[in-house]
């Protein structure tokens, strides 16, 4: 797995408790690992009685604490005050699971084990991922005592539907690693260097019908979009994703699913142009042309085998049409960045820049598709990055992510500049 910038070097207490869950919060220590953080483990006795605290070591590493007694914690962190040890300079304390009982303790302040003492003693983020079994979860009790939490501050995974241990079905089930990592990302970046920020992404190539079974479309996959949503997450930014494709929403982001031209054009102009504070990435691969007619019913072969002659229409440009609308307001300011993407098959540099300015972009993603190493539907890219002041960045063959990464930084400099 990848390093995740975001949670490189954090430190995270992963607290386990008494849920048969628990081993699918072994699975979310071994990836958190993977992916760059440190994580301590805090078990509590129920919880041992499901996994061993040797299972969450071999995946994380580093020491697992069991017992506040405990003078020495085998070669864990360096004290003998293992609560304070533990809570001190951590980035975040994830309940998972989360059992009814622990969320109690943590509600009322009771403070009778390793986890609720160090629970007291952290002043970092506390994350919450309730799984239990048979109604507890609906229980007004546990509710309460959720309510009770999120008043203070306390970040809750809602639980899943779905069917129980015991046969039963209901709300109570623990979200799967990918979801509880999206959850986590989101409470670590939420002082980021675009919070209070609305980043818009478009991404994915659009659709334009022929007829209701055919379409003329494009190779672009969305991951660049994708990722570029994921990045702006990662640094605090609500993000809304204006999407043709069927990739993994990212966790927090809002997703509207679009097919053609037309319709992201009217969504971008919903989302971008409403609200300041606003920034809009046109990564996806827009049509340019479309059949001039589309027909209700499906275009049949005919007998004397001639196949039918396409005509074709121009669509509106969406980038064109938000600086008309941004030029026809008052302040100009919304949305406050503009970036565009260029795909280019020759004179990549001229072509990107008069794009720029054409579509008066602050900054212009330039590609090269003739590659064939990176850009559509891989998972790398190599671009050159030009700005409305004449600066130019290439960036050498890298993943989608750190590219993404690199744009997002590029976003906040130009909001760090202007303010
Ligand atoms: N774009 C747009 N609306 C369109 C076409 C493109 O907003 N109808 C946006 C793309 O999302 C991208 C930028 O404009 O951010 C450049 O897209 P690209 O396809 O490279 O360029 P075009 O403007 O379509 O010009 P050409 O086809 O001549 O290369």
């Amino acid at each position: 797995m990848q390093t995740i910038t975001l949670l490189k070097d954090k430190r995270i207490i992963l607290a386990a408790t008494g849920s048969i869950a628990v081993y699918k919060a072994v699975d979310l220590a071994s990836k958190l690992t993977q992916v760059g953080a440190l994580v301590d483990v805090i078990m509590t006795d129920s919880a041992q009685r499901f996994v061993a605290p040797i299972t969450f070591k071999a995946v994380t590493g580093r020491a697992v604490y069991t017992d506040m007694w405990q003078a020495d914690n085998s070669g864990g962190l360096p004290t003998h005050i293992a609560h304070v040890g533990l809570g001190e300079g951590a980035d975040l304390m994830a309940v998972v699971p989360a059992t009814a009982n622990t969320i109690a303790k943590l509600a009322t302040g009771i403070a009778d084990n390793l986890l609720t003492v160090t629970a007291l003693a952290a002043r970092c983020p506390l994350l919450i991922a309730p799984a239990m079994d048979g109604g507890m979860y609906e229980h007004p009790a546990t509710q309460a005592n959720i309510e009770t939490l999120l008043k203070r501050g306390a970040y809750l995974v809602e639980p899943e539907e779905g069917r129980f241990a015991s046969g039963l079905i209901g709300r109570g089930r623990l979200p799967d690693t990918q979801t509880l990592i999206g959850h986590i990302r989101l409470l670590l970046a939420q002082n980021g260097a675009l919070h209070g920020n609305h980043v818009v992404v478009t991404a994915g190539g659009t659709r334009e019908a022929l007829d209701p079974v055919r379409f003329i479309g494009n190779h672009s996959s969305g991951k660049q979009g994708y990722a570029l949503a994921q990045a702006a997450l990662d640094v605090g930014a609500k993000v809304t994703l204006i999407s043709t494709v069927d990739l993994p929403t990212p966790i927090g982001a809002k997703l509207d699913k679009v097919d053609s031209a037309e319709s992201m054009l009217e969504a971008v102009l919903h989302y971008a142009l409403k609200e300041l504070h606003r920034i809009l990435i046109m990564s996806a691969a827009v049509a340019d042309f479309r059949p001039a007619t589309r027909s209700v019913q499906k275009i049949k072969k005919k007998d004397d085998d001639s196949a039918p002659t396409l005509v074709l229409e121009r669509t509106a440009d969406i980038l064109q049409s938000v600086k008309a609308a941004r030029d026809s307001t008052i302040d100009r300011l919304s949305p406050s960045v503009v970036v565009g993407f260029a795909a280019e098959s020759e004179n990549l540099l001229n072509n990107a820049r008069i794009k720029l300015e054409r579509k008066g972009l602050d900054l212009i993603v330039a590609n090269d598709i003739t590659a064939t190493d990176a850009g559509f539907a891989s998972d790398y890219n190599r671009v050159v990055i030009l700005d409305r002041d004449g600066g130019r960045e290439e960036i050498e063959r890298q993943s989608k992510t750190q590219i993404s990464e690199r744009v997002i930084e590029r976003v906040a400099d130009i909001l760090t500049q202007r303010a």
